[in-house]
């Protein structure tokens, strides 16, 4: 990662602290019971907060455990969901009640299995309701990581490298939930309140707007060229990689030094006090 060796446990602290004093208290994060983890976060997936508090409260009154989801009618349920939208998840949510009998799969793999929920809804219950220190991003974790350390929002699969080298690990839950409200009430979309943020010092966001939610995002070709020139030229070095200035010279572009990193967060090279190379595992 083409981050400064301090960098990851300040970054870290900074998260932390500023949710300890401003963290929003939401009723889903004062659970770990995994069945309430996953009724929130399959009402999150497409709605917002907001709309989701009533509609949580109301579900949970309705059907307080897996079983009673299990054993209500799918049109209860789906009645229960009005006003949520993409009733294909109150189905798919009930179809994972009545197939866990003995209650919902604790691994991601499991979790992953279930209908309806994909790596990161099986991967945000196994940090939420078991504690697990498992690698995840959503939009906002995305923008807020990518902006700090990429100077934009992160492709998922950036974020979850990102969040992998980033992340604390003793206090896993507490990390995410964090990201996501600096996500949510600073680090928006449009007009972030850089201001405010815990990691304005450390950020290597300019205020640019997300190259990545453009159409066509006019560099986008060029990028990948030179993203392609970069590793053809590790791939030909020696095995313990080159230089940054070496790369610069094999592969003649300003955007090296942002490339290589968005390539360490990708995972498809490491950077290293010594230089450049291809994952040596
Ligand atoms: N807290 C836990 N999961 C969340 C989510 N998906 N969105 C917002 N807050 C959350």
């Amino acid at each position: 990662m083409y981050v400064k060796r301090t960098l990851p446990a300040t970054f870290r602290g900074r998260v932390l602290s500023w949710y300890r004093s401003s963290g929003r208290d939401l009723p889903w994060r004062r659970t770990q019971d995994p069945y309430r983890v996953l009724v929130s976060e399959v009402m999150l997936q497409q709605t917002q907060v907001a709309r989701v508090l009533p509609a949580y409260a109301r579900f949970l009154k309705r059907f307080p455990t897996l079983g009673a989801l299990a054993r209500a009618s799918l049109g209860d349920v789906l009645r229960e969901w009005s006003g949520l939208g993409y009733n294909r998840r109150a189905r798919d949510l009930q179809l994972s009640a009545r197939r866990s009998s003995r209650g919902l799969p604790a691994d991601i793999a499991g979790l992953d299995a279930l209908p309806g929920v994909g790596p990161y809804t099986a991967s945000a219950v196994a940090c939420f309701a078991h504690g697990h220190a498992t690698p995840f991003a959503d939009t906002n974790i995305r923008r807020v990581l990518g902006r700090a350390v990429l100077g934009r929002s992160a492709t998922e699969r950036e974020a979850v490298e990102l969040d992998r080298r980033l992340g604390s690990r003793r206090e896993p839950a507490r990390w995410h939930h964090a990201l996501m409200d600096i996500g949510a009430t600073i680090c928006v979309a449009r007009r972030p309140r850089c201001g405010q943020c815990p990691l304005s010092s450390v950020c290597a966001y300019t205020g640019v707007d997300d190259v990545v939610r453009r159409r066509q995002p006019p560099f986008a070709t060029s990028d990948r060229r030179v993203r392609g020139a970069i590793l053809r030229a590790l791939g030909h070095s020696r095995r313990g990689g080159v230089t940054m200035r070496a790369l610069r010279r094999a592969v003649i572009d300003t955007r090296v030094p942002r490339l290589v990193r968005s390539l360490a967060a990708e995972g498809l090279v490491e950077v290293s006090e010594r230089g450049v190379r291809l994952p040596a595992r």
